[in-house]
């Protein structure tokens, strides 16, 4: 009887024998870094909430620019802290603007690095929402022309990719209308389709100083309790000409990630936010978990779920570790 015991840990009896049968294989070609400049010269401060990251004036973002591409990451996502603020956040498009000025330097320094612009202008307003306000509303069409001029000026400035984060409706088919015609019909459009209104924000917010002065952002971002709404996003989405569809956050979102992979075509993209690496840093300073391990474990779970693409703040360490 004991010669019908079907055996799986046969293919698990070695590193090779366990490498030959990996369903899922991690690469640093998978990954996106994201960097966050700001104004001034030769400025390289910690952001607190989010150890061994950076606030970068233009000319550090270029120096760490050439060791991105050097370890083979393939991409940046660019954010950044403007000088001023207003109510419609017209520091967004402004092209003397930190992040317009280091989109077209990286090109310059290295132009095979693909370039993210994240167009969202929650940095950029003087009460933090990601819209021009009527009321205390986030008014959507209006919002939409002010998308279409953050689009275009990263382009303009050498964008590869642009990455609509604020929710609106109807962003993707405007930005992606601004973009033709302004003769930019090969960048790409990476819609932040699916994107949760998240706790999982908060070290971002502090970094980018993009927290909402009131209220919340559950008006735009999906409420976390839904997982059919992010098909309907997904498929509006795609209609509306987007290339690449992500879904924010990653961890706690993977079954997400599992159905958009299942219904669509398009490369599927996955954000893993700055709590996800906060937490995974603390743990890590406090000795409580390996973290190298957690990463690689996270990363790859990321992938198996369906990711194509993966943004995240442990790029570096993954693709130093790889
Ligand atoms: C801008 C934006 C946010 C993030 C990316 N783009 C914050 C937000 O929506 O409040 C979060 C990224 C992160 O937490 O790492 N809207």
């Amino acid at each position: 009887m004991f010669n019908k015991i079907i055996r799986p840990r046969r293919l698990r009896i070695s590193e090779n024998m366990r490498a030959l049968v990996r369903e899922t294989n991690l690469s640093v070609k998978d990954l996106v870094y994201p960097i966050f400049v700001v104004p001034g010269k030769n400025v390289r401060e910690e952001i607190s909430s989010m150890p061994n990251c950076y606030h970068l004036s233009v000319d550090n973002a270029v120096e760490l620019a050439k060791k991105i591409s050097a370890l083979g990451i393939p991409a940046v996502e660019i954010f950044g802290l403007p000088e001023y603020k207003d109510e419609i956040g017209s520091g967004a498009w402004d092209m003397n603007s930190p992040v317009q000025c280091a989109i077209s330097a990286i090109k310059k320094a290295v132009p095979e690095l693909l370039i993210v612009g994240d167009v969202c202008l929650c940095q950029y307003t003087s009460h933090g929402h990601c819209g021009k306000l009527c009321g205390n509303y986030v008014d959507n069409d209006e919002t939409l022309k002010l998308l279409q001029n953050v689009a275009v000026s990263q382009a303009q400035a050498g964008a590869d990719i642009i990455a609509p984060s604020d929710m609106m409706d109807g962003r993707v088919a405007a930005i992606r209308a601004a973009l033709d015609e302004n003769n930019f019909s090969n960048v790409v459009i990476m819609s932040y389709a699916v994107k949760y209104a998240s706790g999982f924000y908060g070290p971002f917010r502090d970094a980018a100083d993009s927290a909402p002065q009131f209220g919340d952002r559950k008006q735009y971002q999906m409420d976390y309790a839904n997982s059919r709404e992010a098909l309907k996003e997904v498929f509006l989405d795609i209609s509306e000409g987007a290339d690449i569809i992500m879904v924010k956050p990653a961890l706690a979102y993977l079954d997400i990630v599992s159905k958009v992979r299942a219904e669509i075509n398009n490369p599927v993209a996955v954000y893993n936010v700055s709590g996800e690496y906060a937490m995974v840093k603390a743990a890590a300073q406090n000795g409580w978990i390996d973290e190298k391990r957690i990463v690689l474990e996270s990363l790859t779970s990321m992938k198996r779920a369906g990711a194509d693409i993966i943004i995240t703040y442990h790029a570096l360490d993954a693709a130093n570790w790889l």
